[in-house]
């Protein structure tokens, strides 16, 4: 069987890929280890930034989109019993970010691929790559797909990474000492815009997918399981970190449909590409989700991979190719810093010595006190414009 770009995976990265290439007229195969179902379940981010929206609107994949993302323009950070707003209008005007399950993409992007022909193959659980210089391959379930190039989109427990033979690819890592309680709960959102909360407690997130559902986060020690958390203990917990401002409840009437626990970790893999494999988004590079980031840069290298694919075979040219990497790691870095600032400007750590509290509240009472650091907020979180050669 061949192919001209074997893709491996089918998360927002691998999809859209597919769908840009389609609408080039580039062959694609996608091969995905799980289910159509479960991807289309599994729950994950929400924020999208104003290039995200305009690119999947660009790309034709927008109209459900456009029509149930709940457009926002501000968030509030919740500390010392105060709440504060980060205005992004006036802040950084014009531009928001939209609320949009990342599932809600995921079934989106299959659904138009699989209406235009595009091979999607899922239940694939044995993907091997068998060669990446010359003559690239993959094998699969005792069959062979030759191919022009792999794009390796599996994510951060993918096969494509470690094929990389380990002194060709640099690898820059930091943990953290917690981890993500994730929950989706059908209940009215008790808030308008986003609220981070920053607790003696820990941090807690109150976000949401609708006008019926809530998506909160807690922090919560890295090992945990979520079976360790029965649901009067979740919305217990929920209410202890969000009402500490006066005149805050939180609403808790309705039923929790999702429990998952997100891993916390910092990870660069450089370069993006060796040989003919390409790698994109969580498979290269992975953020805590703090800043909600993660499904945003997958999105703006799959731009620059299927441009760059789409000028070698339009053009024959590689130069773009060639720079691929180099192109997708600036913004990776600054949303590396970005999340990573975040991260630390909000969670409580039991390494933490008291003078790095102190910090810690001198950072955010910075942060709602001056218009410049506050538009630094703003503008890393709704997403840097993107470059001409992005
Ligand atoms: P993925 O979405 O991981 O897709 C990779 C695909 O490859 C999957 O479908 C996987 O099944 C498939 N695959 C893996 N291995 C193989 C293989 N060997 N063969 C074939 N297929 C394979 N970001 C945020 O901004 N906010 C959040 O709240 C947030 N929460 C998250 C919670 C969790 C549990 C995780 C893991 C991530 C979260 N992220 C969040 C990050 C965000 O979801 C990712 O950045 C985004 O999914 C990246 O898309 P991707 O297509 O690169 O990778
Ligand atoms: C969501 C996830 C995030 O990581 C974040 O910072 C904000 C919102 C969400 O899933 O809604």
């Amino acid at each position: 069987m061949r192919t001209q770009v074997a893709i491996i995976g089918a998360g927002p990265a691998g999809l859209l890929l597919a769908w840009l290439l389609r609408r080039q007229g580039i062959a694609a195969v996608v091969l995905e280890r799980r289910s159509r179902e479960y991807c289309e379940r599994r729950v994950r981010a929400g924020v999208l930034e104003q290039g995200t929206v305009d690119t999947l609107a660009e790309a034709g994949v927008g109209a459900r989109l456009k029509a149930e993302g709940q457009v926002h323009h501000g968030i509030e950070l919740r500390f010392g019993g105060a709440g504060h707003r980060i205005a992004f209008e006036e802040l950084v005007p014009g531009r928001g970010i939209t609320v949009y399950g990342q599932q809600e993409i995921v079934k989106d992007l299959i659904k138009a691929n699989l209406e235009a022909g595009v091979d999607l193959r899922f239940e694939i659980d044995d993907v091997a790559i068998g060669d990446m210089a010359d003559h690239p391959h993959l094998t699969f379930g005792g069959e062979r797909l030759d191919c022009d190039f792999i794009a390796g989109c599996d994510g951060f427990h993918g096969v494509s990474r470690p094929a990389i033979p380990p002194g060709a690819i640099r690898v820059f890592e930091k943990t953290y000492p917690f981890a993500w309680l994730g929950i989706l709960a059908n209940v009215r959102p008790s808030t308008r815009e986003l609220i981070y909360s920053a607790s003696e407690r820990g941090f807690a997130l109150h976000s949401m997918r609708s006008d019926e559902v809530s998506r909160f986060y807690l922090q919560v020690p890295p090992q945990t399981r979520p079976e360790d958390w029965a649901e009067d203990e979740i919305w217990a917990e929920l209410k202890a970190r969000h009402e500490t401002v006066p005149d805050f409840e939180l609403n808790t009437q309705g039923e929790i449909t999702s429990v998952d626990v997100a891993a916390m970790r910092s990870f660069v893999a450089e370069p993006m590409r060796h040989g003919r494999l390409l790698l994109a988004g969580d498979a290269a590079h992975i953020v805590p989700p703090t800043g909600a980031k993660g499904l945003n840069l997958a999105v703006a290298d799959i731009r620059v991979l299927a441009r760059s694919l789409t000028d070698y075979y339009r053009h024959g040219r590689e130069d773009l190719l060639d720079r691929y990497s180099e192109i997708c790691l600036r913004r990776v870095w600054r949303a590396q810093h970005f999340s990573w600032w975040m991260t630390s400007l909000l969670h409580t750590s039991d390494h933490a010595t008291l003078y790095d509290r102190r910090l810690q509240r001198a950072d955010l009472d910075y942060v709602v006190s001056s218009r410049a650091q506050a538009t630094t907020l703003a503008e890393n979180y709704v997403g840097l414009p993107f470059s001409a050669d992005e």
